[in-house]
């Protein structure tokens, strides 16, 4: 282990030198007093299940993992840049340069998981990183759908989720895209002018121009 990353109340990831792959990865490591969870175990095989079958340039890559207690755990291709979150924490406003590129990156990396039929649910500054090329992380709440997907629970992050991703919501594409166009409403957010301009780019893409 070099440091912490993060994580939440599932994971916490670390940086970590991978002596089999001989380079810097990141380790998504289940929280012990999670393991024993029927629901948390069913998330991360689902991940798991999801992040091995996606090849995608702005997609964080799964290198390998481990589903065995007392640690499952996944490694992952280490992401140097930091988090749009971390960005607009540290350094401030994301330039209207760097918001038209990220826009045109998450686009693509979404239309890619759409054309294989899986929603990512979860689209946020904090799983997005900055940097050529910007990467989509963290599949914890991706979901393959053949159709329109009925919710049995509310699930996302309050601040960038849809209204149907709220109870018993049915999500589509579109429900992913409303994360991308997202203004939160804390001091971290986009700025108007770079909304404008995420919500001019998905519009031109949802015409298909
Ligand atoms: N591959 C990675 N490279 C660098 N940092 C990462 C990577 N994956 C995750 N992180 C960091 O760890 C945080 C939590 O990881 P994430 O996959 O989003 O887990 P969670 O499901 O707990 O939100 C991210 O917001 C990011 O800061
Ligand atoms: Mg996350």
């Amino acid at each position: 282990m070099i440091n912490d990353l993060g994580g939440g109340s599932r994971y916490e990831v670390f940086r970590a030198w991978d002596r089999q792959l001989f380079c810097q990865v990141a380790v998504k490591v289940m929280r012990p007093n999670r393991v024993h969870e029927d629901r948390v175990m069913d998330g991360f095989e689902r991940e798991i299940g999801i992040a091995s079958r996606l090849q995608h340039p702005n997609l964080v890559r799964l290198l390998r993992w481990n589903a065995a207690p007392p640690r499952p755990y996944m490694v992952l291709e280490y992401v140097s840049a930091q988090t749009v979150a971390a960005h607009l924490e540290n350094i401030g406003e994301v330039s209207i340069p760097e918001v038209c590129l990220l826009g045109i990156r998450m686009l693509s990396a979404l239309q890619y998981m759409h054309s294989n039929h899986v929603l990512h649910l979860d689209v946020k500054p904090d799983n997005v990183t900055m940097g050529d090329p910007p990467r989509l992380l963290d599949f914890s709440l991706a979901q393959a759908f053949s159709g329109p997907v009925r919710l049995r629970h509310t699930m996302g992050t309050a601040a960038y989720m849809p209204p149907e991703q709220f109870m018993h919501g049915v999500v589509g594409p579109e429900s992913d895209l409303f994360g991308l166009t997202r203004r939160s409403s804390t001091r971290s957010s986009w700025k108007t002018p770079n909304r404008f301009t995420t919500r001019w780019i998905c519009h031109r893409c949802s015409r298909g121009s």
